[in-house]
């Protein structure tokens, strides 16, 4: 297990133009499970293959165990990747592919079989060993790359969007499996992805990236529910955050909090609200439509229900949020403040 450290790092591929990751900061805990959250382009991948040592940094500090690891090898890093389109080799056995790592390691032949049963039993695929990964479901196949990526014990685990090539069903046991795998061995894990429900489900804490930024570093409680800004606010939750321009700030509040005036309790705003559209999506509903009136007139706006069995398409209804679910953003940092006294009308 080691602490995974990075100081102002930063990638521009080309010079002049915008770096792909810009001086990054982050601070891993021993044993968590991190995860890079981010839309496509946003730099996930340039930072993970930063800290493993596959791409050269164009400025700043990688550390791994409180060491600076910059001038390192990726195999001197002690760090095991396993990326998108992880590759088997497809004429050796689940066995000879797990301990491949082995081999090139030149770790002694004796150990190898108790390193492999090792690994593979904890990824459950013991009695798969002798197969050829043509004859895996791609589940099992994911396993197999992941049993070769911990085999040699590494000190910390980068997986890049490891489950992306699974059906949705598999995703999610997979998912599972990991998270098990994760509090079995403890081994610090940096796991990248652009799904926040992958995020939000797996990680102890998520890093928010966008274009090359950190945005946010947080629990996925606090980036939900308190994000740092309104990229953070309506990147997470679907639908997003709904963000409405008063003046000089941006007031937010997300689809659930948004209901019916009867079912909420306590301070909260009220509105007229214009129902344009609902979708029923077996568990919930999500209406939108747009305020009648006030400063969020003609702004669309999002409510996500157990139920929307009492109100019709085209019909006006009073709906409130709570206040003390409402945000605030600056306008111009786009940034949360503190709550303010606002204008509604
Ligand atoms: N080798 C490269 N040469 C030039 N530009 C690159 C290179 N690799 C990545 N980029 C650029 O850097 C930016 C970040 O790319 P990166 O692959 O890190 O994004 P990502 O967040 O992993 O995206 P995705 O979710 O699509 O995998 C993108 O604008 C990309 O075009
Ligand atoms: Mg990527």
């Amino acid at each position: 297990m080691a602490v995974v450290e990075t100081r102002s790092l930063t990638k521009v591929f080309k010079e002049g133009e915008l770096g792909a990751v810009n001086s990054v900061n982050l601070e891993t805990r021993e044993g968590e499970f991190l995860v890079f959250l981010g839309p496509s382009g946003s730099g996930k991948t340039t930072l993970l293959r930063m800290i493993a040592g596959l791409e050269t940094p164009t400025s700043g500090e990688i550390l791994i165990g409180g060491r600076v690891v910059n001038e390192l090898s990726p195999r001197d890093r002690r760090i095991a990747m396993v990326f998108q389109s992880y590759a088997l080799y497809p004429h050796l056995s689940v066995y000879k592919n797990i301990a491949f790592p082995l081999k090139a390691q030149k770790v002694k032949k004796d150990l190898h079989k108790q390193k492999v049963e090792w690994a593979a039993s904890l990824l459950g695929i013991g009695a798969l060993l002798d197969r050829k990964p043509r004859e895996l479901s791609g589940g099992e196949r994911q396993r197999v790359a992941l049993a070769r990526a911990i085999v040699r014990e590494p000190a910390v685990f980068l997986l890049d969007e490891p489950l992306s090539n699974l059906d949705a069903k598999l995703r999610a046991s997979a998912r599972e499996e990991l998270e098990r795998f994760h509090r079995r061995v403890g081994t610090t894990t940096i796991y990248v992805t652009h799904d926040q429900v992958e995020a939000m489900a797996m990680g102890d804490r998520v890093l928010v990236l966008n274009k090359g930024v950190v945005h946010q570093l947080g629990t996925p409680t606090e980036v939900y529910d308190n994000p740092a800004d309104t990229f953070v606010a309506t990147f997470l939750g679907s639908p997003p955050m709904n963000l409405a321009e008063l003046s000089d700030v941006i007031v937010g509040f997300r689809p659930e909090h948004f209901r019916p005036v009867s079912s909420v309790n306590g301070e909260a705003v009220a509105f007229r609200f214009k129902v344009e559209n609902i979708e029923y999506l077996g568990s919930e509903w999500i209406v939108s439509g747009t305020p009648a009136s006030g400063k969020l007139g003609g702004q669309k706006v999002f409510s996500r229900l157990n139920s929307a069995q009492d109100l019709s398409l085209g019909g006006t209804y009073d709906f409130a949020v709570p206040q003390r679910e409402l945000k605030f953003f600056d306008r111009s940092t786009e940034k949360r403040v503190e709550p303010k006294v606002v204008s509604w009308q």
